[in-house]
């Protein structure tokens, strides 16, 4: 991959536009950031622009979903960890935004706010028509540089994460010149059985990845837990009521798809925890009722998915099992992250709250990579062309003889 980095730049007065991945886990009732890792991260890149007039982009959450807030708190949060002023502004594209920008000093940074009140933010373009688009030509002319280091979103054709690179020199940040470094380590020396562990929410981005991951032989098996668990269940005939998400019946159509043509690299859930009024009870899947909540996996099926993962030479898990924050909730992410930790396998552990339950169970030092990476990872394991990746690669051809 030839990409350009921060060293191929001269960054000393120049104004940067860094667009981060910061969509971290959010409370869903006090709106608290529950996990730091990405932010964290981001600092580093922040850092390696020296004095520069930085500022940051990112997203966090879905509009209308729970973890859908501003990003007053990120700012806070990103200050800490680069031990500098970080002005957050309340707006992206508007007027006041730009007249910040413009009004920048050498080593100011400011953060404007959550990509995703621009409507356009919310809509995957083609690399050329995401040049086109008005948040584009609205803030690119403000800025010498792109950079682009947000490996968990280098599977979206957003405005923000192609968009600037069609028009701006572009190169990657501090955080994807990791990620793709460690990663390609790992892949060129991984040796099978090769185990992937999903869970989360995503279930679309999942279902388009694990097609891939087994065409291109990485997944010999297939763990399931979450609402991909649910939707596979379904598509088996064993959860015997509608699921209630959004595209069910493409999704449940998709795995039964999947599992005629692989019946034998799938594993779902033969208990699971339902929640009884904010309590934890196991039951058979068999047992569901129409009503029950399932946010967790049962003891069974932990162990189960143990053995598997024991014997694995590779394990690759990403998206928790469960509603962990909650305590009584938390036994089959923690189970699980246990069992990769004590694996002899190599292991990725991968996605916002993942990674924070790692560092909450104290398990971060005992796994190969810690990717702030969830669905891109997934689809980056399975071989595909990520768009983030290639816009960077197009960059480097545009302007390295510069
Ligand atoms: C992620 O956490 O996977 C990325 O931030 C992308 O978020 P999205 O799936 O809402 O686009």
């Amino acid at each position: 991959m030839d990409i350009l980095t921060l060293d191929d730049f001269d960054l000393k007065g120049k104004t940067v536009l860094l667009r981060v991945d910061l969509n971290v886990p959010i409370d869903h009732d006090t709106k608290e950031i529950l996990g730091e890792y990405r932010i964290e991260e981001a600092a580093i890149t922040i850092k390696a622009l020296n004095s520069a007039k930085i500022v940051v982009i990112s997203h966090q959450g879905r509009v209308g979903r729970k973890d859908f807030v501003g990003m007053n708190n990120h700012a806070k949060v990103l200050e800490k960890y680069c031990g500098k002023k970080v002005k957050y502004v309340q707006d992206v594209i508007g007027a006041s935004a730009i007249e910040e920008i413009k009004n920048m000093n050498d080593d100011d940074i400011i953060m404007l706010d959550n990509l995703r009140l621009c409507a356009e933010e919310n809509y995957e373009f083609s690399l050329e028509d995401s040049a086109k688009t008005i948040m584009v030509k609205r803030l690119a002319g403000l800025f010498d540089l792109f950079v682009l280091d947000s490996f968990p979103s280098a599977h979206r054709t957003h405005p923000s994460l192609v968009g600037f690179a069609q028009v701006l020199p572009t190169c990657a940040g501090k955080l994807i010149e990791k990620e793709v470094m460690q990663l390609q380590k790992i892949l060129d020396v991984a040796k099978g059985p090769y185990t992937i562990v999903l869970g989360g929410s995503k279930v679309g981005d999942r279902l388009m990845a694990i097609k891939k991951l087994i065409d291109n032989k990485r997944a010999d098996h297939i763990l399931l837990t979450g609402i991909i668990a649910n939707v596979f269940m379904r598509a088996q005939g064993r959860i015997k009521f509608p699921l209630n998400i959004k595209r069910e019946d493409e999704h449940v159509a998709n795995a039964h798809a999947l599992i005629g043509e692989h019946p034998d690299i799938f594993s779902t859930p033969v208990d699971v925890a339902v929640n009884n009024n904010g309590s934890r009870t196991e039951i058979d899947v068999r047992d569901l009722q129409n009503d029950d909540e399932i946010f967790d996996v049962g003891q069974k099926t932990i162990e189960h998915y143990g053995k598997t993962i024991s014997g694995s030479g590779t394990v690759f898990i990403s998206g928790p099992a469960g509603y962990f924050e909650k305590d009584d909730f938390k036994t089959g992410t923690k189970a699980l992250l246990e069992y990769v930790a004590n694996s002899m396998a190599t292991t990725i552990v991968s996605g916002g709250h993942l990674t924070t339950a790692l560092k909450k169970y104290e398990l971060s030092d005992k796994v190969d990579h810690i990717s702030t990476a969830g669905g891109a990872l997934v689809r980056y394991i399975a071989g595909e062309e990520l768009p983030m990746i290639k816009s960077l690669e197009e960059s480097a051809i545009k302007y390295r003889s510069k």
